[in-house]
């Protein structure tokens, strides 16, 4: 059973989106509770209105296109993605399975009626963790994990994550309603771009996603002391930021060692008071990093900690580290795998297994329900920049396993 897919129609659409937040100097940065992110949230409403789902956001920000099945139990299939992007980011990572997953459900309703099993499409806030310290915060509101006192955290602009949803005019203090808890969840299923360059180089058009990594964030901070640039000789400075340098390619370099899985990324450095003519009284960095196995992750964390504990002591600085954003690795279902793979060989579409090296909501739903991802390439595995890219002919066979898949979980 071939969907005849519209994937001209999905492309017109991830550019009609992409191009909402827009922001000059930065590029694409669709930030949770802003104009931008509303006018993204009332263009998916048209479109899931458009495939007849009913339309409602949660007490979070999370948009839900809902098609009623005919089962009352038995539980929902959900699928979907992020619609917030990293700053200057493309128009493909999240967005992409929330645009597909609409025009499947669209076709499903139009070819096969109302589906036994509810399905729903799900438009996930917050999870790149661009303007608030710690990813995810929507998809965790939906399974529970977030915390009164997550909504204190504060993002860069001393705003905490309660007051922008007050600004936005949601309620923090119902995000308990947020969840899915409340009714099962059958499967969730996420279509997203893979981000890195294994189907691109392989010229595979579909990944069948096995796990996703673990990934670990430490905010390490030295501190050191303010002096003049000029007048200050090199051997009796407190300086933080050639701490800092060494701290970096030390600790690359004991990750290049590691193996070819392990990554780690200094992304965020943040300097004060950031003079050129000030030696830095304090310099913070953020380490991202990632390892598909928990125990090789952990150990790589401790070994980071241990690197910069000793260089700050060679320097006489005074160093403190602590664990931001921490996710475990987490396996896809295995019986979602095997209907993925069944339904891409049914369909006659090559695909390869892998982990995702990136972080996923799929990641947090993984930990609550069965759950599956399915990938389409990356051209030359750019993403997290305006060069990111999927071909049509490629989000053509991704959306026809998607709606394989759906069909078969929710139509039988
Ligand atoms: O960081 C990640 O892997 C995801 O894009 N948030
Ligand atoms: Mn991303
Ligand atoms: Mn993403």
């Amino acid at each position: 059973m071939l969907l005849t897919v519209d994937a001209h129609r999905i492309m017109d659409r991830l550019q009609k989106l992409g191009s909402i937040g827009q922001v000059p100097d930065i590029g694409l940065w669709r930030r949770p509770y802003t104009k931008a992110y509303r006018e993204s949230m009332d263009l998916l409403t048209s479109w899931m209105k458009e495939a007849g789902l009913a339309v409602r956001h949660d007490a979070i920000g999370n948009l839900i296109g809902s098609l009623p099945g005919n089962k009352t139990e038995g539980g929902i299939v959900c699928t979907g993605s992020h619609l917030d992007t990293v700053k200057n980011g493309g128009k493909f990572d999240g967005a992409l399975g929330i645009v597909v997953a609409i025009e499947v459900v669209q076709v499903l309703k139009n070819q096969c009626g109302n589906p036994d099993f509810p399905i729903e499409v799900i438009a996930f806030i917050g999870e790149e963790g661009s303007w608030f310290p710690y990813g995810c915060f929507g998809s965790r509101a939906m399974v529970g994990e977030l915390s009164e006192d997550d909504l204190q955290w504060t993002n860069d602009e001393g705003i905490t994550l309660a007051e922008a949803m007050r600004q936005e005019g949601y309620n923090p203090e119902s995000i308990q309603e947020a969840h899915l808890l409340d009714h099962e969840v059958k499967a969730f299923i996420e279509l997203h771009i893979e981000q890195g360059r294994i189907l691109y180089d392989a010229n595979i058009p579909v990944g069948i996603v096995q796990s996703i990594v673990g990934l670990r964030q430490i905010k390490i901070t030295i501190k050191g002391r303010a002096d003049h640039a000029g007048t200050t000789p090199m051997n009796i400075r407190y300086d933080p930021m050639v701490a800092a340098a060494e701290m970096i390619t030390a600790t690359t370099e004991l990750v290049r060692k590691t193996d070819h899985m392990g990554v780690i990324t200094f992304g965020q450095l943040l300097v004060v008071p950031n003079m050129a003519n000030v030696i830095a009284e304090e310099v913070e960095l953020v380490a991202d990093i990632r390892h598909p196995d928990l125990h090789v992750l952990n150990k790589i964390c401790q070994d980071v900690q241990n690197i910069c504990k000793s260089i700050a002591q060679r320097w006489s600085l005074e160093v403190t580290s602590s664990v931001v954003v921490d996710n475990v690795p987490v396996d896809m279902d295995p019986e979602i795998v095997n209907l993925v793979t069944y339904c891409a060989n049914q369909l006659g579409i090559p695909y390869q297994s892998l982990y995702s090296g990136a972080g996923h909501d799929a990641m947090i739903l993984g930990r609550h329900y069965p759950t599956g991802m399915i990938f389409v390439p990356s051209r030359a595995g750019r993403s997290h920049c305006p060069e990111e890219w999927t071909d049509v002919q490629d989000i053509e066979k991704g959306t026809q396993v998607l709606y394989r898949v759906l069909y078969e979980l929710a139509y039988n």
